[in-house]
């Protein structure tokens, strides 16, 4: 594992050090004299798996700077020495993502064991990549952006998980506005032009913050940039976010051109989102077809029927017969809840919580996640208690 240290006391940065030195394995420790200030340009590579900071002081803003960090590199773990250990303290530092706190001179065994029981957390989560889910539209006005934004969003709404989502539809992409009213500082388009900058500070400032575990880097507003845009811009983002965060949602659009098809031969798993009437079924085969020619096999492949009506003419089963599957996810169809969702760029599921179709949204990202459903009339307070529990 690779651990940084970082203090202000240089011999007591040397001692720590010396202590992390002796545990058993292959770590790599670093020291770093300063404030976590001194990390945040730190490139892809130099990111620790495990950041132990000395002392930092609240009233300073290193509790601040720490969460910062935590937003730029997500995947990094932090365990704080401190001689503040008041319930206070406590709460802003696993507010900022501390994972344990421990006082500020641990007997060399606490400090090993905190150590210890991060490696383990790190090492059940395997190799740290994120998930690539593509939505693409069978045929236009589908769904997919919304499903794809309002489906990432329900996947970091646990605060578990960091989630970002990418709109590839180079030309007049709106995926951020689905869950956001902010305008987007930068785009794709700006990422791609300047890819020779790409590290993960420069990416998370690219993107709009939806949430603190929630971004979107949005699609260049001006379709003149689209040509922007090139195949290996997308392998080196969708490589770096891998690292960055648990899922990777891709607003795919429905055009199918070299920089889509990288897209969605990056993907896990391809989305195509279509509804019940003919042309969609048409298209939607075609696209199946497309996707058999790249050779795209079909556990990667789900198919969602959107606004999914049980009175509808064309019926589930028949859906089934023509794409020779049983295994078809439907989305039920709430006209109300969705467009006042997409107006007010509030998502679904906070908007409209009891909704058919934010259930069904929820249970698909609790399907991803792993995340067990929230107890039934459990009040915020507890729910809040029992999240914070088992995140630290
Ligand atoms: N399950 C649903 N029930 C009711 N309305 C829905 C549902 N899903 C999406 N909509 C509505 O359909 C509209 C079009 O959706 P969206 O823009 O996501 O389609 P799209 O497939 O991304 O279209 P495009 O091909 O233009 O990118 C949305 O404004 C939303 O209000
Ligand atoms: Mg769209």
């Amino acid at each position: 594992m690779k651990i940084a240290v970082l203090s202000r006391d240089e011999r007591h940065l040397i001692e720590l050090s010396r202590q992390l030195r002796a545990r058993p394995g292959s770590d790599e420790v670093d020291m770093i004299a300063g404030t976590a200030a001194r990390l945040s340009t730190m490139a892809d590579e130099a990111v620790p798996d495990l950041l132990v900071v000395d002392a930092p002081r609240a009233d300073e803003g290193e509790l601040d700077q720490l969460e910062r960090l935590g937003h730029l590199f997500p995947r990094m773990a932090f365990i704080v020495l401190s001689e503040d250990l008041s319930q206070d303290f406590l709460l802003r530092a696993m507010r900022a993502g501390v994972r344990e706190v421990l006082a500020a001179r641990p007997a060399p065994a606490d400090l090993v064991a905190a150590v210890d029981h991060v490696a383990e957390k790190l090492g059940s989560q395997g190799a740290a990549q994120g998930r690539v889910l593509a939505f693409i539209s069978c045929k236009g006005g589908s769904g997919s952006t919304f499903l794809a934004t309002n489906l990432a969003y329900a996947l970091s709404a646990g605060g578990a998980k960091r989630v970002a989502l990418i709109d590839m539809n180079l030309q007049f992409g709106d995926a951020s506005l689905f869950v956001s009213d902010s305008k987007p500082l930068a785009t794709l388009s700006d990422v791609a032009t300047q890819i020779h900058r790409l590290d993960p500070s420069f990416l998370s400032s690219s993107m709009v913050s939806v949430t603190p575990n929630f971004s979107v880097l949005a699609a260049p507003s001006d379709p003149a940039h689209a040509s922007d845009v090139k195949p290996e811009h997308i392998d080196a983002i969708i490589k770096l976010a891998r690292r960055q965060y648990d899922f990777i949602v891709l607003d795919v659009g429905r055009s199918l051109d070299p920089v889509s098809v990288r897209a969605l031969d990056h993907a896990d798993t391809i989305y195509p989102v279509l509804q019940t009437t003919l042309p969609y079924i048409r298209d939607g085969k075609r696209l199946l077809g497309v996707f058999r020619n790249l050779e795209y096999g079909n556990d990667k492949v789900e198919l969602i029927v959107n606004r999914h009506d049980n009175n509808s003419d064309i019926r589930l089963k028949d859906l089934e017969e023509a794409f020779d599957t049983t295994q078809l996810r439907t989305m039920p169809n709430h006209y109300d809840a969705a467009a006042r969702s997409v107006n007010q760029g509030v998502p679904i599921t906070r908007l409209a919580p009891d909704s058919q179709l934010s259930h069904a949204l929820m249970a698909m990202a609790r399907g991803l996640t792993g995340e067990a459903a929230p107890v039934q009339g459990a009040g915020l307070m507890a729910r809040l208690f029992k999240r914070r529990k088992t995140d630290v």
